[in-house]
């Protein structure tokens, strides 16, 4: 049973918390490569206060809780949060979407913590080509946070790829079989109109159908069962005991079968990645509210929710703030 419903009557189970909109790469796709304007770390939840949050929503009906940000590993306090959270009554699942710079040092502490699953991202496994695409030179901390990661034995791993034309395009194939000799499962998601001031345009932008002619050459691809909540379909790889998802948030957009709300790092409660909708629970959270008056504001999130994202129309789609800074 969730509360969670919105007036389409979809039933919201996941909640995507975004613990910190500081990133320790400057993606071209997510956000600008200077001059960032970071939240006031006095507008960032505390541990306590994403914890309480986060119990209000588990207990109403959320089943599936995913930390992200920015870069979540930034975060001192991720550990004890996950711990926390995974210790919740109803036990929800907890999960984590990172860069993986940080995970070689931290994975073993988030594993015994509670984390039951991890995203992490991967565009190009080329040095240069990340130096590129992220404006750091940090391939080599991220290769070893999978190594590591590997071997904690958590599973699944999954690694996550937007392809950009004529930039690391080049590399699906090659991607792929990288994470199918390393048990991964690789997704590619389109790459979306997130970036405040990016440079992203419906003509330009990788497709899914653009993804599979990429792997097509190569590979024998099959279409598995789709998990309805699931923003990516997935294909086996035939011959190779592996399988690969697509996550085609634009050309396919899967807004009916969406059940994800959000909360940002500064406590703004989200129904929809695009869009422009957040309602404030951090001022109620700091004037003493108690917790119908949380769910109250949450479940008129919720209730606002419009049946596609953001504005119903990709043409007028103009984010209100980055990806960083509403949490992936
Ligand atoms: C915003 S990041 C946050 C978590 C973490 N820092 C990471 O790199 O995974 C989450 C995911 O969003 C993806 N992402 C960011 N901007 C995007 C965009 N404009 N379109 C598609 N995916 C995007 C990233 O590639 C990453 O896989």
């Amino acid at each position: 049973m969730t509360l969670f419903v919105d007036s389409f009557g979809r039933r919201h189970r996941d909640l995507r918390v975004s613990l910190i909109d500081k990133c320790n790469l400057r993606c071209t796709y997510c956000m600008p490569g200077e001059h960032m304007k970071w939240m006031p770390g006095a507008d960032l939840l505390s541990a306590d206060e994403f914890v309480r949050v986060i119990a209000i929503a588990v207990a109403n009906g959320v089943t599936e809780v995913r930390l992200t940000g920015g870069e979540p590993l930034l975060r001192p306090d991720l550990v004890e949060i996950v711990e926390r959270v995974a210790s919740l009554p109803s036990a929800p699942s907890v999960a984590i979407t990172t860069n993986g710079i940080r995970l070689a040092k931290s994975i073993d502490a988030l594993v015994n913590a509670g984390l039951q699953r991890i995203n992490i991202s991967l565009d190009t496994l080329d040095a240069q080509r990340f130096v590129q695409l992220t404006r750091r030179n940090e391939l080599h901390a991220v290769l070893d946070g999978i190594e590591a990661t590997i071997a904690s034995g958590i599973r699944p791993i999954k690694l996550n790829a937007v392809l950009m034309r004529g930039v690391n395009d080049v590399e699906a194939r090659l991607l792929l079989n990288w994470a199918i000799e390393r048990d991964l499962e690789l997704r590619f998601i389109e790459e979306m109109p997130l970036s405040v001031g990016g440079s992203w345009s419906p003509d330009a932008y990788v497709t899914t159908d653009d993804a599979i002619a990429l792997l097509l050459p190569e590979f024998d691809l099959r279409m598995l069962p789709r998990d309805e909540h699931s923003p990516a379909f997935r294909m086996e790889v035939v011959g190779t005991g592996g399988s690969v998802g697509f996550i085609s948030s634009i050309s396919r957009p899967f807004c009916g079968g969406c059940d994800r709300i959000r909360l940002t790092a500064d406590g703004q409660f989200r129904n929809c990645l695009f869009g422009r909708d957040e309602h404030d629970l951090r001022t109620l959270l700091r004037s003493g509210a108690d917790d119908a008056a949380l769910l109250e504001r949450m479940l008129a999130s919720v209730g606002a929710k419009k049946a596609g994202h953001g504005t119903d129309d990709l043409g007028l789609l103009e984010p209100s703030r980055s990806m960083h800074a509403i949490g992936g």
